[in-house]
């Protein structure tokens, strides 16, 4: 605008001229209009004969020459677009193109001595230092040197750094232009404080004309970042959230209120999925199993995070997808009900959302820091999965690697590999002592606990482990009985839950208690003092074993 009426009165020097200046300017070492490697030669832009653009450009339209490349159809592979409002803007119709923002010759000096990056600005002051042609503040310098902190580099000279070198005048290339936007203006005015000396394209991309789009946390945090560790190729462990899919932007907004603010302040900010309201801010998020006192992030985050969405209504406030139960992108499950199965008025359930009564879990049957002071500790959902929130190399998140996906896909005892009883038993051990129930010690109420009892301990061939009587997740009866038979075995049931073994067991009627459930048994009940069992597969399949109380 301004340059062009400034141009044209030259624009016949220029016609003569510039012949000359495309064949001499090539073979002469001293020119200041390098080319850049990217752009070739002058013909891609430049034609002495019948070029119909000013300057003898190949367009008209300058930015119809430059996205002719850098468009949807063009060679370029970095494809490009004007910066211009976004729909329901306040400020007043503008419309930058490529070489307001760009020299599209080569980079430029700036004044300081630099180098601009990405050909930014171009020469118009008379030593050659880079400028931008503003549209409300006249030409402008512009310095950028530093894609910023989050993309490795120093805050100083990069997109927007609110004039870090304290000379007054604000020259990153998304300050120069600005006098109305409510962020990074070219003057101390309005708010400085919006990402400031980050990368700035990452949300403001220039194939959404450089308009903010709230996202762009995948393409950032797909590495480390400052002082935080990569997040989204957790997302693609052996378990995780978002499963059947890949995380998206909208996927981090579920959990994350840094998708609408106060982000990059030193605090993760959590969402309640019911609510949509903020959990209390923490630093960074960590569980120490070593104590029984549980921090004050750690029961915030499982009763008003993890708890929330894992209920019977699912994130009913932040979900994406608009189903609550499948909150997110990838729609794959519903949200297993968890909530549910730690109530503590069911029959069985672990000690999370209250404590249990059991007797026998003392300091002689449990390990530190259990239940060592007569009490009934309760746990969290950090002390047998992973201290995380997005994904683990360990099936179902847990601490400790159990081939869970295995155990369910197998119908066939036979085809269960050895050693899986090995893996249960060492993750239920992280609390219950294994000289107690693995290696069989006398302070169970049940005597036939470890060794190698009736195949009951993994190393006696009991490949379900502890799983093969508590909590199972598979059904072992075996057909020497007809079809298996019902035996309450599921997902998540050593959470807890409720269970009445049906009237195809011995026990019909009876609710099973302390997680007798699932795996090999078909029936638990206890008469009088005694307590008798039955198994499918187990070296009593067709008689009731019984144990003294
Ligand atoms: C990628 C496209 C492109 C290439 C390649 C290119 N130019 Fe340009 N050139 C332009 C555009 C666009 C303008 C007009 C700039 C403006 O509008 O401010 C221009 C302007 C000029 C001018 C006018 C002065 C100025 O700097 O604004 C000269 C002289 C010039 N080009 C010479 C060359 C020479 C010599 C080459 C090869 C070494 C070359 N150009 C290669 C796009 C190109
Ligand atoms: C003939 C095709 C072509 C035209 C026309 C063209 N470019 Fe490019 N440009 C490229 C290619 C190829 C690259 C290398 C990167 C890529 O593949 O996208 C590139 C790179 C760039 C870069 C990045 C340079 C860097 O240092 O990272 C900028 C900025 C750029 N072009 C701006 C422009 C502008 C402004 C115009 C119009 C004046 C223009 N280009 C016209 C092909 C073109
Ligand atoms: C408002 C200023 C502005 C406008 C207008 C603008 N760009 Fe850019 N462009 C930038 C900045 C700043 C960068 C540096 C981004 C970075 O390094 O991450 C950039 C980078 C580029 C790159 C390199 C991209 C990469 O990923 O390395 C290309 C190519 C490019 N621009 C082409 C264009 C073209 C073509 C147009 C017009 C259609 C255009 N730009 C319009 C500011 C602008
Ligand atoms: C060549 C001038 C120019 C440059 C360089 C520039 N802008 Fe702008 N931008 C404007 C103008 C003009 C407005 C309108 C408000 C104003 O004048 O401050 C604007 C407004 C905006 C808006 C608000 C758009 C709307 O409609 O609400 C955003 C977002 C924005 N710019 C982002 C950026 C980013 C990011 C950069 C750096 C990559 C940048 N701008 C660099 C000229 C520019
Ligand atoms: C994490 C994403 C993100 C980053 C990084 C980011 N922005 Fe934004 N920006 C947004 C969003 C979303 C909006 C629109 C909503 C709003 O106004 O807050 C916005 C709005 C803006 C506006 C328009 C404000 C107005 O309405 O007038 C400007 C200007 C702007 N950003 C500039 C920048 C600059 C400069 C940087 C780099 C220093 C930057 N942004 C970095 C997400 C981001
Ligand atoms: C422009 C790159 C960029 C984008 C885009 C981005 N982040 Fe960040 N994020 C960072 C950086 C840099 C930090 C700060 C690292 C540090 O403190 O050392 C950070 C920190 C965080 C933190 C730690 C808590 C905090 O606020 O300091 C969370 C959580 C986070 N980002 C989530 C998100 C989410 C969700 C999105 C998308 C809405 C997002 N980020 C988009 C770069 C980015
Ligand atoms: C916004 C809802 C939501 C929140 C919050 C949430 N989850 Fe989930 N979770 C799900 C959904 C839905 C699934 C099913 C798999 C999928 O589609 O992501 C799931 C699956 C899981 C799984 C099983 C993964 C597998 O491999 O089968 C575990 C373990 C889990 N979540 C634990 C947690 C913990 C611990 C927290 C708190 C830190 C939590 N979840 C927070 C929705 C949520
Ligand atoms: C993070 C520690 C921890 C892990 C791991 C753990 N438990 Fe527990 N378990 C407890 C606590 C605490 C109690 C409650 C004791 C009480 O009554 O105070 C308990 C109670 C029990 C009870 C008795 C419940 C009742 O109703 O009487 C059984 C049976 C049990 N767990 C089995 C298992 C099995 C099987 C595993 C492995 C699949 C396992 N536990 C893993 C901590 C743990
Ligand atoms: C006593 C240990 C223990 C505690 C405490 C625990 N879990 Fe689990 N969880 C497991 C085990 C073992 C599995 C895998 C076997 C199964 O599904 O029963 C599992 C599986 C899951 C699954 C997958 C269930 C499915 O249907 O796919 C989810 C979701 C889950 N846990 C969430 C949680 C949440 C949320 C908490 C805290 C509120 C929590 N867990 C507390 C041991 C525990
Ligand atoms: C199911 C809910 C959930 C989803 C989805 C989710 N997060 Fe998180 N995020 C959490 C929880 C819980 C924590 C705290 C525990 C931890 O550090 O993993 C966390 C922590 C973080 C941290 C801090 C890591 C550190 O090193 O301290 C960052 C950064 C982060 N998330 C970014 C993201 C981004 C980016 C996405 C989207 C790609 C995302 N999160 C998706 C729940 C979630
Ligand atoms: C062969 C079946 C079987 C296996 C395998 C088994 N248990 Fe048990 N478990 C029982 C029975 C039966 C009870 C007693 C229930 C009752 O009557 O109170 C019991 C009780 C418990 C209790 C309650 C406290 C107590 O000691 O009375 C805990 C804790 C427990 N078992 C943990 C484990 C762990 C850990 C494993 C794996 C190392 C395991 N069990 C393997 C059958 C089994």
């Amino acid at each position: 605008m301004k340059k062009k009426l400034l141009l044209s009165g030259f624009v016949l020097v220029f016609i003569v001229t510039i012949a000359a200046f495309l064949t001499h300017i090539t073979y002469n070492p001293d020119r200041t209009e390098a080319l850049n490697p990217s752009h070739g030669t002058c013909s891609i832009c430049h034609s002495i004969h019948s070029a119909p653009g000013q300057l003898l450009t190949n367009d008209a339209v300058v930015e119809v020459l430059c996205l002719s490349c850098h468009g949807p159809a063009g060679t370029a592979t970095k494809k490009a677009e004007v910066h211009k409002n976004k729909s329901g803007s306040v400020y007043a119709p503008f419309q930058m193109t490529c070489p307001d923002c760009h020299d599209p010759h080569d980079d430029r000096a700036n004044r300081f001595g630099g180098i601009n990056l990405a050909q930014v600005g171009k020469k118009l002051d008379a030593s050659g230092d880079a400028m931008i042609p503003t549209p409300n503040s006249g030409d402008r310098y512009v310095v950028f040197q530093s894609r910023g902190t989050d993309a490795g580099g120093p805050s100083m000279y990069s997109f927007a750094d609110n004039d870090e070198d304290g000379d007054g005048y604000y020259d990153g290339v998304c300050e120069t232009c600005h006098t109305a936007a409510a962020n990074h203006r070219n003057n101390s005015s309005g708010n400085h404080a919006h990402y400031t000396g980050t990368n700035c394209i990452a949300c403001h991309p220039h194939n959404q004309y450089f308009n903010g789009s709230g996202g762009g946390c995948t393409a950032c945090h797909s590495s480390v970042k400052g002082s935080r560790r990569a997040v989204v190729g957790e997302f693609s462990l052996t378990s995780h959230h978002v499963l059947g899919g890949s995380v998206t932007d909208d996927d981090c907004g579920v959990c994350h209120y840094e998708a609408q603010g106060d982000h990059m302040d030193g605090n993760v900010d959590l969402l309640n999925p019911d609510t949509g309201g903020r959990l209390t801010p923490f630093v960074a998020f960590s569980r120490n199993t070593a104590s029984d006192s549980l921090e004050s992030w750690v029961t915030d985050v499982q009763n008003n995070h993890c708890l929330k969405c894992h209920d019977s209504d699912g994130a009913t406030a932040t979900n994406f997808s608009g189903n609550p139960l499948q909150p997110f992108s990838s729609a794959d499950r519903d949200v297993p009900n968890v909530f549910a199965q730690f109530d503590t008025g069911n029959s069985y359930h672990h000690a999370v959302r209250g404590p249990g009564n059991n007797s026998y879990c003392n300091s002689n049957t449990m390990e530190p820091p259990w239940n060592q002071a007569g009490d009934h500790d309760v746990i969290s959902c950090f002390d047998c999965h992973e201290a995380g929130g997005h994904g683990s190399a360990n099936q179902r998140m847990l601490r400790t690697a159990i081939d869970l996906d295995t155990m369910e896909a197998t119908t066939d005892k036979a085809n269960l590999p050895a050693g899986m009883g090995a893996t249960v038993e060492a993750f239920c051990t992280l609390c219950h002592k294994s000289s107690e129930y693995v290696s069989g010690g006398s302070n169970s109420i049940f005597e036939y606990h470890g060794t190698n009892q009736n195949q009951h301990g993994a190393a006696g061939g009991n490949e379900l482990g502890c799983m093969g009587c508590h909590g199972g997740i598979v059904n072992m009866w075996h057909t020497k009985q007809g079809a298996p038979l019902p035996n309450g075995h599921a997902r998540g049931n050593i959470h807890g839950g409720n269970f009445t073994w049906t009237s195809d067991s011995f026990a019909s009627g009876t609710a099973t208690e302390h997680f007798m459930v699932g795996g090999w048994i078909s029936g638990w009940e206890i008469v009088g003092s005694t307590g008798y069992c039955r198994g499918g597969d187990c070296n009593h399949g067709n008689s009731s074993k019984n144990y003294t109380r």
